[in-house]
């Protein structure tokens, strides 16, 4: 295991659509999930997508059984490793929330997502994975998920005026919040 380099906004591995996953269940992707959760854990991030440590493959983690120091307010998300995921909208609601990326550090936006969703896919072992979820949970996913089709939060964004460093937008996360 080890804590691997987070690649940044302008690398064009960031951009490009990721592969699916063959084989499951075999050492090296379990080494690869185990790198990416103890690279998310060092970030302190709410999720990471393989591509961010320069691995293009279908494979995104999410979630925590503890809260989230960069993300105070938000409500659990489960620790969830998902494989080859697929994204349905349920509904036609979508919402604005803020978002930050390990990708793009020291900055936050606000976004559009759907507000309700269900995803699939399978976990390192191969089972299915087949859940509707909402809110800030749905947010994370589509998030992670957009970094397998090579896109950064900043692409989704409506509105520049509302994209800026997290130190001036939220003071009060000084000191929990190292990106
Ligand atoms: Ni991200």
């Amino acid at each position: 295991m080890a804590v691997r380099e987070i690649l940044k906004m302008g690398d064009s591995r960031l951009l490009r659509t990721a592969e699916p996953v063959q084989s499951f269940g075999t050492p090296e992707l379990y080494g690869l999930i185990a790198d990416m959760l103890e690279t998310m854990a060092a970030a302190r991030g709410a999720g990471l997508a393989a591509p961010q440590i320069g691995v293009n493959l279908q494979v995104v983690i999410f979630g925590s059984d503890l809260p989230n120091p960069r993300y105070p307010e938000a409500p659990l998300v489960p620790r969830t490793v998902l494989i080859n995921p697929r994204i349905t909208v349920v509904g036609s609601e979508q919402e604005e929330g803020w978002e930050g990326c390990l990708s793009v550090p020291g900055l936050r936006g606000r976004v559009p997502r759907w507000q309700t969703i269900g995803y699939q896919g399978f976990d390192a072992e191969g089972r299915a994975i087949d859940r509707v979820v909402e809110g800030f949970h749905a947010r994370v996913v589509q998030h992670e998920c957009d970094h397998l089709i090579g896109r950064l939060y900043p692409t989704r964004m409506r509105d520049l005026s509302a994209f800026g460093f997290t130190e001036v937008l939220f003071p009060q996360l000084l000191g929990a919040d190292d990106d």
